[in-house]
This record gives structure tokens, sequence and C-alpha cells, in this order.
């Protein structure tokens, strides 16, 4: 049985991992409207992981006989001046979401609730990807200011990103 501090902060995090899912929806809609289709796509694959993110903390409620809350999701920013202006915000979100997995691992020792410690270390796994996923764009989009054909490449690339479903072992 989940402890009521524990129930009250992932049910935050479920809202939080919904909100990065709405985030990064609209982030591939200015994707779209700014003709990169590529950059469209992996906005929306990560928006898909996202959703994956909310069901891991969902079932976790689930499993430990808690009752999920869902809340209202806040409206998202939908207009970006560029493409590495929203690679640089996605960063910024990343880092929150980072600081976010900290305190919950860190109510979870004060708890002494070992399930979800050892369920949160799949995300501080995971947060490190997504920052370095970030900055990796944030580099090689700055490698192509000025080079409108290094922006088509590189929006080939981002249009190869696939959504693979989870599965316990990843
Ligand atoms: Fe669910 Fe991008 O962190």
């Amino acid at each position: 049985m989940l402890q009521q501090p524990m129930l009250e902060a992932i049910n935050r995090q479920i809202n939080a991992e919904l909100y990065s899912a709405y985030l990064y929806l609209s982030m591939s809609s200015r994707f779209s409207a700014l003709g990169l289709s590529g950059g469209a796509n992996w906005m929306r694959v990560q928006a898909q992981e996202e959703m994956t993110h909310a069901a891991r903390f969902y079932d976790h409620v689930v499993e430990r006989n808690g009752e999920v809350k869902l809340t209202a999701i806040e409206e998202p920013p939908s207009v970006w001046p560029t493409a590495p202006a929203m690679f640089e915000d996605a960063l910024d979100h990343e880092r929150k979401v980072t600081g976010m997995i900290d305190a919950l691992a860190d109510l979870a020792l004060e708890l002494k609730d070992h399930a979800s410690h050892n369920m949160l270390q799949w995300f501080i796994a995971e947060q490190v990807e997504e920052e370095a996923s970030a900055e990796d764009m944030i580099q090689k989009l700055r490698l192509t200011e000025g080079a409108p054909g290094g922006l088509f490449q590189l929006d080939n690339e981002m249009a190869a990103r696939v959504f693979v479903p989870p599965t316990p072992a990843n």
C-alpha cells in the first residue's frame, strides 16, 4: 500500500508526464507548421514516450492499491521562433523533470518505500538519456545555423526516429 505522501507525489508526477506529452505534441505541431516533418516526427515519438512514462507511474499506483487522481493539464506553449529554441525549451523542461524524479527518490528513501525507490531507478536512468538527447539535438542544430542544407539533412535524420513500445526489460 502506498503511503499518502508518496501517492500524492506520484499523482502529481503523472500530471507532469502527461504535460510533457502535451508539450512535445505542441512542439510536433510547430515543427509541422515550419515544414520540418522529420522534427515533427521526432517530437511526436517523444510525446508517445511521455505517455508511457505516465502509464508506468499509473501502473505503480494501481499495483500498490492506490487510487490514481487525474488533474487538469496545463496548456503548453505553442509558438517558438526557431527549431533550436524548441529544443532549448525541451532541455529546460527535462532538467525540471529530473529534479522532480530526484525529489520522488528522496521521498521514497525518507518513507522507507523501497518498492517506489526501486521503480524510480528506471526513471533516474531515463532522465540522463532524456537530457542527453535534447542536448545532442541542440548541438546538431547549432551546427546547421546558416546552412539550410544541413537543416534539411538533420530533418531527414529526425524522420527516422521510431517509437519503441516499452517492455519489462526496457
Ligand atoms: Fe518523462 Fe521526458 O521525461
